[in-house]
């Protein structure tokens, strides 16, 4: 496995048009931005290639609009936040790429700035498609991939892209990222205690089903543990689950065994009539059809928090409720302060990863602590799994 090219900090970028690959993907609500968490951490790099009067041609997704221009996912959000944070003149295209698209692009000037509209917009960039690639491509002069958590995507701005640059180049934040997880991965020490939350199970499956083999306890939240609800025969009501999950779930089981991994899943659920309203704390078993499981109950805190604090390693992807309501914040908070008390006081070694727990953790009182706060979600899962990503691999 050849090494990754990183970007020399020496490298001389001035006048080049360097198209940059950032992930931000944040939470919008109402035009709204409602963490900006990645965008920040964004930043510094950028401002590091304006003061090399580079010219920076950014590009991003938000959601998953499959090739189709969708209103509400629009980065123009992304684009205000960009104009009031970087002192350079930034722009924003919205439009077909074709020559005359490149023509526009060579009038920016030295230092300046242009961010293209929802790259997921493009047919092409979901298809990872060839002729989209080297229109990409041909925009400019350098490709650096500061996004890490895409890169486990297949897709045109982080893969065909490089077969149509000169040169490409992984981005400091995504060395960051890698060096941090694997320097984790290396020092690991047992017991090891992998939480995973969020919603589709058949999209981590792979992940969780490999998960198995390396951690002595697996705990699933979040809308995942539904399914694991249904196939152990409890009604969940309106809540949110995922069809033809039963064997999914044997699998899972039948390859935890195997390997000595203790699954645990929750025993009581706070639950409401909507997403907007209050909580009850209800047992499985009582869940009533018109309740949907919102958040993981008292009794699930107390046996999460007690396996913690027996852990010397800690995994943790997904939050654990509807945190954005916060009567269904408490699991999710919860865990992560326990987690920051046991990575302060008794050296647990943590790592926090994806969109959702990065925003859900924001929204804690307390000052958080963990050994490493990945930004990426599905490819931090596929990174512990030890999976070459498709965007990792081509920059090497
Ligand atoms: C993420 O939020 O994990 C990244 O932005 C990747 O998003 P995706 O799962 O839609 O590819």
């Amino acid at each position: 496995m050849g090494k990754i090219n990183f970007f020399p900090d020496n490298l001389e970028i001035k006048n080049k048009k360097i198209i940059l690959r950032l992930d931000l993907n944040v939470p919008i609500k109402n035009k709204k931005i409602l963490d900006d968490t990645r965008i920040t951490l964004c930043l510094p790099f950028i401002n590091r290639l304006i003061e090399k009067k580079a010219k920076i041609i950014i590009i991003s997704h938000l959601g998953r609009p499959k090739g189709i221009e969708v209103p509400e996912l629009s980065l123009l959000p992304i684009f205000k936040h960009l104009k009031n944070s970087l002192k350079t003149n930034v722009y924003f295209f919205k439009g077909v790429l074709n020559e005359e698209t490149k023509e526009k692009f060579s009038y920016l000037k030295e230092g300046e700035v242009m961010l293209i509209e929802n790259i997921r917009y493009f047919k092409g960039e979901i298809e990872d498609d060839e002729g989209f690639s080297r229109k990409l491509g041909e925009l400019g002069d350098i490709f650096i991939n500061d996004a890490f958590s895409c890169s486990h995507r297949k897709q045109a701005s982080v893969h065909n892209i490089t077969k149509f640059i000169k040169k490409s180049y992984a981005g400091p934040l995504l060395k960051k990222e890698i060096s941090a997880i694997k320097l984790v991965i290396e020092n690991k020490k047992e017991p090891v205690t992998c939480i995973i939350g969020g919603s589709k199970i058949s999209t981590k499956i792979n992940v969780i089903t490999s998960l198995v083999e390396k951690v002595n306890s697996l705990i699933i939240v979040g809308a995942m543990a539904n399914n694991f609800f249904v196939y152990k025969n409890f009604k969940v009501g309106k809540s949110l689950i995922e069809k033809n999950t039963k064997e999914i779930i044997d699998g899972i089981y039948k390859k935890a065994k195997e390997n000595n991994c203790e699954i645990l899943i929750p025993e009581d659920c706070m639950v409401g009539k909507n997403f907007e309203g209050l909580g009850k704390n209800k047992n499985l078993g009582e869940i009533k059809d018109n309740e949907i499981i919102l958040d993981i109950g008292e009794k699930t805190i107390k046996n999460i928090n007690k396996k913690i604090d027996q852990s010397n390693t800690v995994l943790w992807n997904g939050p654990a409720g509807y945190f954005e309501n916060e009567n269904f914040s408490k699991g999710t908070l919860s865990i992560a302060e326990n987690i920051s008390k046991n990575t302060i006081g008794n050296s647990l070694i943590s790592v926090i990863g994806g969109g959702d727990t990065l925003a859900s953790i924001n929204k804690s009182k307390s000052e958080l602590s963990f050994s490493h706060l990945s930004t990426a979600g599905g490819a931090f899962l596929e990174y512990l799994e030890g999976k070459d990503l498709p965007g990792i691999s081509v920059l090497k």
